[in-house]
């Protein structure tokens, strides 16, 4: 792999201290070519501006599919990757159902490996410090008919981040918009879908809330997700989480959560959940948990729900399935607790950076 290294790294004059979200980007990043029907090599430069044309289609058509990812540093100052494999099949799902070419495994994996042994220092070890990970494909094929590209480009970015959201997660229910249609793209990964969720998310922020609870598509009736979260309610001693169809997001820390779950001996159910199901489950007391799971935030607690104009608040309670399952998950992934399920990884370079 041709590795061009960067002449003046930012890392020094990076403010670790303040990093909103997805804002900083590391000093590297990955990019690879598909034309004449296959991926050429993949290269490393230093982070920076890239050319495209006017024409390129994922300007008018979005053809394009991204994943997120996160490394972690251990102690023994090690970075860690978290289910890479699954972001791998993830995004050549994605790619598949957006008519792209999938992106061959050591493309992806070498690139990770060395893109992060290069950019090492960019993932604090630091308690609540992790390196976001962002691998995308466009379409960058120059010309304006409406039809799948015949060129793409694969690249990785990375980013050093802390935490995603700060404070109460207040969220309300969705009846009109929709995040992901049946038969459409939800299941994917797809830029095109987080685009749609703009507006009605805007909406929603404009009255005070952090996020929205998406429903389906057809009547507005089933729980789906929340915002960029799989969704999760304790109803009693049980977790209940949407069953997965072509409209959600299946999410890697949704699947893992499930297996801590089950690991730890609560009962699981994945089913359709009824919004009026949520609503009389919190006033009578029967849901005591309400939580999203992804890879930005891992678990994170939902405060309240608002339902036409009714806000019901779910209050804290003292064993929180949420924070145990967090800290598990958070203990794995920072190689604190010891990894039976095998869901780490080692970053290792395969060349000598000198
Ligand atoms: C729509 C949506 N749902 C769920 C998730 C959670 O998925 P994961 O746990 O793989 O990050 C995400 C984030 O990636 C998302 O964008």
């Amino acid at each position: 792999m041709k590795i061009t290294k960067t002449s003046i790294s930012r890392l020094k004059s990076t403010d670790f201290s303040n990093l909103p979200f997805g804002t900083v980007f590391s000093d590297h990043m990955l990019i690879c070519n598909f034309k004449d029907g296959k991926w050429g090599p993949a290269e490393i430069l230093p982070y920076g501006p890239i050319s495209i044309s006017p024409g390129s289609k994922v300007l008018h058509y979005g053809q394009s599919v991204f994943e997120g990812m996160k490394a972690f540093k251990n102690s023994n100052n090690e970075v860690l990757l978290f289910r890479k494999e699954e972001n791998y099949k993830r995004i050549n799902r994605s790619a598949v159902r957006l008519s792209i070419p999938e992106i061959p495994e050591d493309i992806f994996m070498n690139g990770l490996d060395e893109l992060l042994s290069l950019d090492n220092e960019w993932c604090k070890a630091d308690e609540g410090y992790s390196l976001y990970i962002r691998p995308f494909i466009f379409a960058s094929s120059e010309g304006v008919k409406a039809s799948a590209s015949e060129e793409y480009t694969f690249m990785i970015i990375t980013s050093p981040s802390t935490k995603y959201y700060e404070g109460e997660m207040n969220v309300v229910v969705e009846e009109h918009f929709t995040r992901a249609p049946k038969g459409g793209v939800g299941s994917a990964k797809a830029a095109g879908n987080y685009a749609a969720s703009f507006y009605p998310t805007k909406q929603a922020n404009a009255k005070g809330f952090q996020q929205l609870i998406w429903t389906d598509s057809i009547e507005h009736k089933y729980i789906e997700e929340s915002g960029t979260m799989n969704i999760w309610f304790r109803v009693g001693d049980k977790l209940v989480t949407p069953e997965l169809s072509d409209s959600i997001l299946g999410g890697i820390t949704r699947e893992s959560i499930l297996t801590l779950a089950k690991n730890n001996g609560i009962k699981v159910e994945q089913r359709k959940i009824l919004v009026s199901e949520v609503v009389e489950g919190i006033k009578s007391g029967i849901i005591i948990e309400v939580f999203g799971t992804g890879t930005a935030v891992t678990v994170n607690p939902i405060n309240s729900i608002t339902f036409r104009d009714e806000k019901l608040v779910i209050p804290t309670i003292e064993y929180s399935y949420a924070i145990k399952l967090k800290q598990e998950l958070q203990g794995i992934q920072k190689g604190k607790l010891e990894d039976k399920l095998g869901w780490t990884s080692k970053v290792v370079s395969k060349v000598s950076l000198s």
